[in-house]
């Protein structure tokens, strides 16, 4: 059985910068089967040649050494290009018929991928429906959606209704590429796959969680779609949130999509409710120097390009412990990393050093780019009396294991093969979206709190750091330091 994988939105950014290198380095690694097919649904007009030698061009400028000639020559002879208009039922149905032309036998599975604007997810959707294109009756039929998925609680629900009226639940892959980094997998094998981490982690040994995504890159040239999105709904409805589940979840009894998906919900679930007045307190929102100037950008816009978010998660393990979640553009570098911060010793017993800085343990998962582990921790300065300094622990990926795979790879293996672990469920994006449209709402409406400009290059407002040291805390603010892999 040959699979096929059909992406609609063919002549996107997504589609030559992650879709096609993906699969191709799968394919040149053996890990996808021979004579895999890949179909892309477009309006413009291409040939299946002209397709391949564009797709062969911007593969080979995003894959540089990991690109050769014969391998791709045999990916490509699968690849094929079928022009269609996403809101003509008829073009679907065109597609359903062609697809034997393109060597699909009765029996072979296929995998529809909606690369295109998120406008036209539910149109997709009801003519695949229509074209009886969900139909498992001569093969499996899967479809993965990318983000953004809906633009609130209410359009979330309504795309979902949208799908399940052509798809089974089972059949749904939501994709959040974040989900794909290895490291954000890895913390589910360090909490679950070792007995020393999980006894401490929890309220009692546990001060605070720091989670930041920071990027160097300004929103440049899309500032269109960003001014519609703004930090919240570009990035913790769905990453922000998806590494704080994986780092609050409890163990699962398998490794098994739904036994995962049901301890990812419950923690949304148990996330404290914010009133207005709690928003103006436990969160904070910026702007970066400039923003005002990039193209698609309205003169006086108040869009959101940084944000912080303290939220607690209300159940045995976390009472009492605050989640810092952080993102901005235009910062200092680009840093993805998760800080669990630990309490101080119950008592010090080396009264003698005040003088020195002595910090409390702190685990800090590097996601990206310096992928990662550090455990810091306090030692003895040798031949200096009695004095402490923190030291780190360091464990790299890149010098055990090499360069990462992008995190496009395993999600569209994992499609494929079936496993839906790593994708979100109907209930758990909705579950995000209550959590985020308040804020959005509050934001919207209010002056409170204020948004802060700051200068690009650097950690965000300058405001934040006031901010979390009147809580008594201080952000993790480190550039990793890359190495020859990193
Ligand atoms: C995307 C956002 O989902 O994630 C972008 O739309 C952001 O604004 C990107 O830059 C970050 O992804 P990564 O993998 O580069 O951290």
């Amino acid at each position: 059985m040959t699979p096929t994988f059909v992406i609609f939105g063919a002549s996107g950014d997504l589609t030559s910068r992650k879709l096609i290198p993906a699969l191709y380095s799968l394919f040149r690694k053996g890990r996808m089967p021979d004579g895999l097919r890949v179909i892309g649904f477009s309006r413009t007009e291409f040939s299946h040649d002209q397709w391949r030698t564009a797709l062969a061009e911007s593969t080979q400028k995003f894959l540089k050494t990991e690109f050769d000639n014969a391998s791709w020559a045999k990916f490509a002879a699968g690849v094929f290009y079928h022009a269609g208009d996403i809101e003509q039922p008829a073009d679907f149905a065109a597609l359903e018929k062609a697809m034997p032309t393109y060597g699909e036998k009765p029996g072979d599975a296929r995998i529809y991928y909606l690369a295109t604007a998120p406008r036209f997810y539910e149109p997709a959707i009801e003519h695949l429906g229509s074209a009886n294109m969900a139909a498992e009756t001569n093969g499996e039929r899967r479809i993965i959606i990318e983000k953004p998925f809906g633009t609130d609680l209410e359009s979330a629900k309504k795309l979902n209704v949208a799908v399940h009226r052509v798809f089974n639940e089972e059949q749904v892959y939501r994709i959040d590429h974040y989900l794909g980094k290895e490291t954000v997998q890895n913390l589910l094998v360090l909490r679950f796959a070792n007995t020393i981490f999980e006894p401490i982690w929890n309220r009692n040994y546990i001060d605070h969680v720091q989670i930041t995504v920071a990027e160097e890159v300004t929103v440049g040239r899309r500032g269109g779609y960003y001014e519609t999105a703004g930090i919240l709904r570009d990035m913790f409805q769905n990453h922000l949130l998806q590494l704080m589940m994986v780092t609050a979840m409890e163990v699962p009894v398998r490794f098994q999509a739904d036994l995962v998906r049901d301890e990812k919900v419950k923690v949304l679930q148990a996330v404290r409710t914010l009133t207005p007045a709690q928003i103006a307190e436990t969160t904070l929102r910026g702007q970066y120097r400039g923003y005002l100037q990039e193209p698609g950008v309205a003169p006086n816009s108040r869009t959101a390009t940084f944000g912080a978010v303290k939220l607690y998660i209300d159940n045995w393990r976390w009472q009492g412990v605050p989640f810092y979640l952080r993102s901005g553009k235009a910062m200092s570098c680009r840093t993805t990393q998760i800080v669990v911060q630990f309490r101080e010793p119950p008592h010090m017993m080396f009264s003698n050093c005040k003088g020195d800085q002595v910090d409390s343990n702190r685990l800090v998962v590097q996601v990206q780019p310096a992928e990662g582990l550090q455990l810091h921790f306090q030692t003895k300065v040798p031949d200096a009396g009695m004095h402490l300094t923190t030291s780190d622990l360091e464990f790299r990926f890149s010098k055990q294991f090499g360069p990462i795979p992008d995190a496009y790879q395993p999600l569209l293996l994992d499609a494929l093969e079936g496993d839906a672990s790593l994708f979100a469920r109907h209930d758990e994006v909705e579950a995000a979206w209550s959590i985020i449209d308040p804020i959005i709402q509050d934001w919207a409406n209010s002056d409170r709190p204020p948004l802060y400009v700051y200068e690009p290059a650097m950690w965000g407002p300058e405001e934040s750091v006031a901010w979390m040291q009147a809580q008594k805390r201080q952000w993790f603010d480190t550039c990793p330091v890359l190495g020859p892999h990193s």
